[in-house]
């Protein structure tokens, strides 16, 4: 996808938006459609009719960018993502990122769905994203740079930006919500890990993993983006639990998406 395909699809949004263009999108993971259903004066934009946009096909993930406000601040929310088990290519992964830089987003949320390597940290809970590991072994940054989107070789030593994440931690303490923190990484998936993979990911330095997230940072820092990131707990890892299933992985988020919903609220009051 170039330059010139995501200046397009960039252009078709703000010709069917009337409004302030937002400075902060939320990428919103499984289990948030009550806060993208909660936005006011929302325009809709399903991604299969955004030019170029992967197409979600994931149980739980609606595939939606909301244009509008949460507490009466414009925000964008993207309601569902692409992910690599999903067959999508690496530079695919970052178009709907590169879309939102286009618009003249600066400050990108990420949310996702993660297991917790710390038993303290359990399902149902939240962790602020302070660092990741990209164990992936993709990077939507691969292939021929184009200097407009940013330099060749992007410094990540602050991918997860400490002011913002500071800013969250506020807000929770307010709210009375715990928020953990710790270092995220990013297996492709589509299966859970093994046993020995998360003793493996301890040792690194690992406290929560998950399938996605990181592509969406590493393009976003890579144009200048801030990003700031939360994971919802949804279970303890391979090997520290009983079986995991899908199903309970949506069960524990819709119990983490109530504390994140308020925390996100909370946060665009702060920042905007
Ligand atoms: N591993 C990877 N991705 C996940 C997990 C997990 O344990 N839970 C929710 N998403």
């Amino acid at each position: 996808m170039t330059y010139e395909d995501v200046q397009a699809c960039a252009a078709h949004i703000k010709a069917n938006f009337k409004g302030d263009m937002p400075r902060m999108a939320m990428v919103l993971g499984s289990g948030l459609n009550s806060l993208a259903n909660a936005m006011e004066d929302a325009t809709v934009f399903s991604y299969a009719d955004l030019p170029g946009f992967p197409k979600p096909t994931v149980e739980g993930h609606a595939g939606r960018m909301l244009i509008g406000k949460l507490e009466g601040k414009p925000v964008i929310c993207m309601q569902g993502r692409a992910h690599a088990y999903e067959g999508h290519s690496e530079e695919k992964l970052g178009y709907s990122t590169r879309v939102l830089w286009a618009l003249g987003v600066e400050i990108l949320v990420l949310t996702n769905a993660a297991g917790s390597l710390r038993k303290k940290a359990g399902p149902g809970s939240l962790m602020a994203i302070t660092d990741h590991i990209n164990f992936s072994g993709i990077n939507p940054l691969v292939g021929v740079n184009d200097d407009r989107f940013g330099p060749r070789f992007p410094d990540v030593s602050e991918a997860w930006n400490r002011k913002l994440t500071k800013k969250l931690h506020k807000c929770a303490e307010a709210l009375n919500i715990t928020l953990h923190e710790g270092v995220y990484l990013m297996a492709k998936g589509p299966n859970f890990e093994t046993p020995a993979e998360i003793r493996a990911f301890k040792t690194w330095g690992a406290d929560a993993v998950g399938m996605s997230t990181v592509p969406e940072c590493l393009v976003a820092r890579h144009c200048g983006m801030k990003v700031v990131g939360i994971s919802s707990i949804t279970n303890l890892a391979a090997g520290m639990q009983a079986e995991l299933t899908h199903h309970e992985t949506m069960e524990y988020g819709a119990i983490a998406a109530v504390h994140l919903e308020k925390l996100l609220r909370a946060f665009v009051e702060e920042v905007l």
